[in-house]
């Protein structure tokens, strides 16, 4: 038996202990897994892949980005704009499927977020048989507790507020640091409250400046002269939309430079010396988090088995402490966003971290 495997959207740490985990398993079936370059790309003819062996796969748990490439635009994005969805092309479809058919390949692995796995429904829907891995930094789907990627870019968000701590206390100055996630605020609020952050900023709250120049005072009449405040990316200001940095070349947009927007209001309302950090893709590079190196490992064993079961138009899901599966149609487009009202947030706010409502 043949099966593929590929890597769809922004890479994400984690991702090489999936095919660590596709591999191993897959090799003690008798099974050889072919791995498509470039997502979905991969799959154009007369095919971009390499055959992965034990050889292959050998240390890469411990390995950031991904050895199979992966992009996040190119022929089979089924995600525009700001998330509507476009089916590909029958004749793409055509050419793809033709790619596997003459490779042999039985079933195919795609590793993805959002749009990686609507690309995989239309696949499945074709009647091609597919399983889901879903992977995101943002944890924004629904229909998993957790992804992999998610601990390890909160990590570097705990390690930038860190630094940034001590920096912003010798200076005695406001530290803005603007931090990922999409629409999701997430990162933001783990990283913030693994972090010390004094605000942490969430597309889920709209916030108010007055509100954290009200911090802001009350910390230095109390003798702190220092303020931590994260700000996700997809955050914004009471009655206003999140700031657009680019359209990308498939007219996706990219979020990002709210926080530099909060640095100058700030310095601006209160007269502090206030700093914006940017930690951009810092949070998807480098090597997994042991958290992520298993998940990970597990979600790519676990695909196997459902090829195995012959359980097809399946994502892996972690819910309860356990890896299971859900239909690929139950898990796309359904957002995880924070809940407002929610215990983490309730938990932020019982140590006294603002969210600036
Ligand atoms: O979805 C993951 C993510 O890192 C988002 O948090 C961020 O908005 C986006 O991807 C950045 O994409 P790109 O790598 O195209 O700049």
């Amino acid at each position: 038996m043949r099966i593929g495997l590929l890597n769809g959207g922004g890479d994400c740490p984690g991702l090489n202990a999936v095919t660590h985990g596709v591999v191993g398993a897959a090799t003690q079936l008798g099974w050889e897994v072919v791995g498509f370059r470039d997502g979905y790309e991969g799959l154009l003819p007369p095919g971009d892949y390499k055959i992965l062996d034990h050889e292959k796969a050998r240390g890469i748990i411990r390995q950031g980005g991904t050895i199979l490439g992966t992009t996040n635009h190119g022929h089979f994005s089924s995600k525009h704009g700001s998330g509507e969805v476009a089916k590909i092309p029958g004749e793409l479809m055509r050419q793809a499927r033709s790619t596997l058919s003459n490779l042999g390949v039985e079933a195919l692995i795609c590793v993805g977020g959002d749009g990686t796995l609507t690309t995989a429904l239309q696949f499945s829907e074709e009647g091609f048989p597919i399983i889901g891995v879903p992977k995101t930094i943002d944890n924004d789907l629904k229909a998993t507790a957790m992804t992999f990627g998610f601990d390890s870019a909160t990590q570097v968000v705990v390690d930038a507020l860190d630094r940034l701590q001590t920096t912003a206390s010798s200076h005695k100055r406001v530290m803005v640091l603007e931090v990922m996630g999409r629409h999701a605020g997430w990162i933001a609020l783990y990283g913030g409250i693994g972090g010390g952050a004094n605000v942490i900023l969430i597309p889920e709250i709209p916030f108010h400046y007055e509100e954290m120049v009200k911090v802001i005072r009350e910390r230095e009449a109390t003798g702190n002269h220092s303020t931590l405040i994260v700000v996700a990316e997809g955050a914004a200001p009471a009655g206003k939309g999140p700031v657009i940095e680019a359209e990308s070349v498939d007219g996706e947009y990219r979020l990002g430079g709210i926080g530099d927007r909060v640095a100058a209001e700030l310095q601006r309302r209160t007269g502090k010396e206030t700093r914006a950090c940017i930690l951009g893709h810092l949070q998807r590079g480098g090597s997994p988090t042991s958290f992520d190196r298993v998940l990970g490992t597990r979600f790519g064993v676990h695909a196997v088995k459902l090829i195995e079961r012959q359980e097809f138009g399946r994502m892996v899901s972690y819910q309860r402490y356990h890896v299971g599966s859900v239909t690929i149609a139950e898990a796309v487009s359904q957002l995880n966003l924070v809940d407002p009202e929610g215990e983490v947030v309730e938990t932020a706010r019982s140590v006294g971290i603002s969210f600036g409502d």
